[in-house]
């Protein structure tokens, strides 16, 4: 078992390990739960998850939202949290979240707002959940004017990685997260690119979901609020927001990361930023997992689907873009020069 520490307001730990679900009793216990899932989480881990967490809790409850980016939205919030309601949660009760990285972000935003904040346990159950965003306390939902548009920051009080979960996932699920892992490799852990390219990725996923946490840990507490350098996580997701949008979700995130960060790569050595073109290594590697490179939507469309990213500050963008694999930096560049910038 792994363990590492997120030192932020409140420090929390995170566990990386297989079978190990009883951990979650360490919160739980107690307490009145309120188990969140989907549909498809709940056929394969529900009885497992509401077994453990029985132990030692006073009460438990399942609340189950329906499957994908669709249902990141205000009226499944608002489902839950009258679920919480009627639940008859109070602030000294805990939700845990188990599931990808939409139930952790729907999970995380009610357990931020509902009576204030109660604590929320995240149990993420795809490698993408698991190596970003169950990590650094970013939460919330998508708007029809966009991606994450509503959200806080509200981090959780103990992750538990199960790596078992990750069997379950189809090729193409895995291989989601694994465009964030890519992306860990570009922004800061080249090496790890390195690795990536001619390794077992299966055989090694522990060390994997281990180094994109200690990068994430880097990353979120020398800026837990996203002011500055937190920022270059975002590699590869200004345009990839844009393309979720305007796919309507129909690519999902970690397809639309993966074409993000080999459009702001190439824009990145066409306006001269870097000094290679890192496009050429990422297009190798993402399509060694079967991950898109490319995107029908033009320049004009991106561009504009990103003026409506929560990212604009003013009348600027901060743009994630690497000068080499291992090192990124953020680039500010006036609203009206992205679409020049990206074409
Ligand atoms: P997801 O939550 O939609 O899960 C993908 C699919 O896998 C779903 O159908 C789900 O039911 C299923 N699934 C989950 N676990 C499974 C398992 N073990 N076995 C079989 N099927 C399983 O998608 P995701 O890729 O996990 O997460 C994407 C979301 O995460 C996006 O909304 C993105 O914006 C968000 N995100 C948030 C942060 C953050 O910091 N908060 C960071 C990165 C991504
Ligand atoms: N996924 C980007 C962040 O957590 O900041």
């Amino acid at each position: 078992m792994r363990k590492i520490t997120i030192n932020t307001d409140n420090d929390y730990d995170i566990y990386i390990g297989r079978n190990n679900f009883n951990l979650i009793e360490e919160k739980t216990a107690n307490k009145n739960v309120a188990i969140i899932t989907d549909e498809n989480v709940l056929e394969l881990y529900g009885t497992e998850i509401e077994n453990v967490v029985k132990n030692k809790s006073l009460k438990v409850n399942t609340i189950i939202i329906k499957a994908g980016e669709k249902q990141k939205n205000a009226e499944t919030v608002f489902e839950v949290l009258e679920k919480l309601a009627e639940l008859g949660m109070t602030r000294s009760d805990v939700i845990v979240s188990v599931g990808g990285g939409v139930v952790g972000d729907v999970a995380g935003f009610c357990a931020s707002v509902y009576l204030r904040g109660i604590k929320v346990v995240q149990v993420p159950t795809t490698l993408l959940a698991m190596v970003d965003s169950s990590v650094g306390g970013k939460t919330g939902f998508n708007l029809s004017s966009g991606k994450n548009l509503v959200g806080t920051f509200h981090q959780p009080s103990l992750v538990v990685c199960n790596l078992e979960t990750i069997k379950t996932l189809t090729k193409k699920e895995f291989n989601v997260g694994i465009a964030e892992v890519i992306k860990y490799g570009v922004i800061k852990e080249s090496e790890m690119f390195q690795q990536l390219s001619c390794g077992n990725v299966e055989n090694s996923v522990e060390d994997i979901v281990e180094k994109c946490i200690k990068s994430k840990k880097y990353f979120v507490e020398q800026d837990e609020k996203d002011c500055g350098v937190r920022q270059i996580l975002n590699f590869g997701h200004t345009i990839g927001h844009a393309i979720e949008k305007l796919s309507d979700y129909s690519v999902s995130h970690g397809e639309a990361v993966s074409i993000g960060m080999v459009m702001i790569s190439k824009s990145a050595f066409k306006n001269n930023i870097s000094k290679i073109d890192c496009s050429i290594e990422i297009i190798k590697i993402l399509e060694q997992f079967q991950l898109p490179t490319k995107t029908e939507f033009s320049s004009k469309e991106l561009a504009e689907a990103i003026l409506s990213d929560k990212k604009i500050n003013g009348g600027s963008i901060n743009l994630v873009v690497p000068i080499e694999i291992g090192k990124c930096e953020l680039l500010k560049i006036p609203v009206e020069n992205i679409e020049e910038f990206i074409r």
